[in-house]
């Protein structure tokens, strides 16, 4: 006899009321000690909170540039203000166009806007929700420069796809790595196969400062562009060189440049007991009929931001609405789809072109043109929004609590398949 699932009357596998699950909110799913303290210290002692002063800010540049073999790096104030620097050092026109994804957080889109460039959606694959590569090329026009892909979730994009579209096309390719901390594809970092890999350091990622970022590039021009636009183009060199152009203030403080190399020392520990857990659920899962385990690729390195399954609604024997019920009666932590359960794209901002003032600016004439955004363009996501559910993992998941989400599972699917 199958045991009763919650939605039905039996009983909940977990009461998260009684029994959260670790969250990325609090100290539960989240590792600062000793190691930050220290270096927090040492800056208060030091009297310099400027990183024009400071060694921390400096130190963390250089060991994050390192561990991902890189030349350069510029330590800023958020993930958002990482792309907007990137983009801001490609100097781009008003009106070019840039193919990104429509699953993404509105800090990869403000940035091609916000560089007064027009943001053109491709689409995703269904059950990864990464951008598909098949879906780019027909997106580009004479007027594409550049690409924003975005490594979601903690996966890495197909870069064996990508890279000839971006030779063939001679675009720029900025990597958004905000959720993708240490992930890799064929062994090699991303963040290090385009321009630019950004990344984000808020509260919910790998390693946080609770807000803060870092671009990283090979390219020397680029860098000294970037390093420049995020400080007012102010030139901290010492070569005299006046402001040639506008840039933002996006520093990093040395208070948060402290917590953040405490952190980036702590990665490969916080990456192995995330995949840890993660990988044991997914092998668990795919054990479960009707419920599939993340589809990872076998050229990729996930470092699970959150965790993603899908179904068979054949083989599990009911649909995915009733699913989504039946999970969440039993107490787990999943949620449907990923962002805000749409196309981003969708969101008033766009359908209204509404970036500055009342005009259509950059996507009218003269500048830009104005491309459509309509739902029906975007099958994959469409899709993936409904049929993926995805949690937000963290390194303070232990193996009791995934054997606690596999029993949950396991119930369910053994209820709805009558076994
Ligand atoms: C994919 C993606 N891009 C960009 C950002 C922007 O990062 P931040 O919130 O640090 O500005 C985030 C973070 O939420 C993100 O998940």
């Amino acid at each position: 006899m199958p045991e009763k699932l919650a939605l039905d009357g039996g009983t909940p596998v977990r009461d998260p009321k009684q029994n959260p699950w670790p969250t990325i909110a609090d100290a539960s799913g989240r590792d600062f000690g000793e190691e930050e303290m220290k270096l927090l210290q040492q800056v208060i002692q030091s009297g310099s909170l400027g990183y024009q002063y400071g060694s921390m800010v400096k130190q963390f540049e250089k060991e994050f540039a390192e561990r991902h073999g890189s030349k350069h790096a510029c330590a800023v104030s958020s993930g958002t203000a990482a792309l907007h620097t990137a983009m801001g050092a490609l100097q781009l026109e008003p009106g070019d166009e840039v193919i990104t994804t429509p699953v993404t957080d509105m800090g990869s889109i403000i940035a091609i806007v916000q560089c007064n460039c027009i943001p053109v959606f491709a689409d995703v694959d269904p059950e990864t929700l990464l951008i598909d590569p098949a879906t780019i090329e027909d997106r580009i026009t004479d007027r594409t420069r550049a690409l924003m892909i975005v490594h979601l979730l903690g996966q890495s994009c197909n870069m064996d796809e990508i890279m000839p579209i971006v030779e063939e096309h001679e675009l720029y390719l900025i990597e958004d790595c905000a959720q993708s901390h240490d992930a890799k594809w064929d062994g090699r970092d991303v963040g290090t196969f385009g321009h630019f890999g950004c990344f984000s350091l808020q509260q919910s990622k790998q390693i946080t400062t609770g807000d803060g970022g870092i671009c990283v590039t090979d390219d020397d021009a680029l860098g000294d562009e970037a390093y420049r636009f995020h400080d007012k183009y102010y030139d901290r060199s010492g070569e005299g060189r006046p402001v040639e152009r506008i840039g933002m203030n996006y520093r990093m403080s040395e208070l948060v440049g402290a917590v953040a190399l405490a952190q980036v020392r702590k990665l490969d520990q916080i990456i192995g007991r995330r995949r840890e857990t993660a990988e044991a659920l997914m092998e668990g899962i795919a054990e479960i009929p009707g419920i599939n385990p993340a589809k990872v690729h076998p050229k990729a390195t996930h470092t699970w931001w959150r965790v993603i399954i899908t179904i068979d609604e054949d083989e599990l024997g009911t649909d995915a609405d009733t699913f989504s019920r039946a999970i969440s009666a039993e107490g787990l932590p999943f949620g449907r789809g990923a962002a805000r359960g749409e196309p981003i794209c969708m969101l008033p901002a766009f359908q209204n072109y509404a970036a500055y003032g009342t005009s259509d600016f950059p996507w009218e004439p003269p500048y830009g043109r104005k491309v459509e955004y309509r739902l029906e363009d975007y099958p994959g996501t469409n899709r993936g929004m409904s049929h993926t559910w995805t949690c937000s993992w963290n390194e303070g998941y232990t193996l009791d609590d995934v054997e606690q989400i596999l029993h949950g599972l396991r119930k369910v699917s053994a209820w709805y398949r009558g076994s």
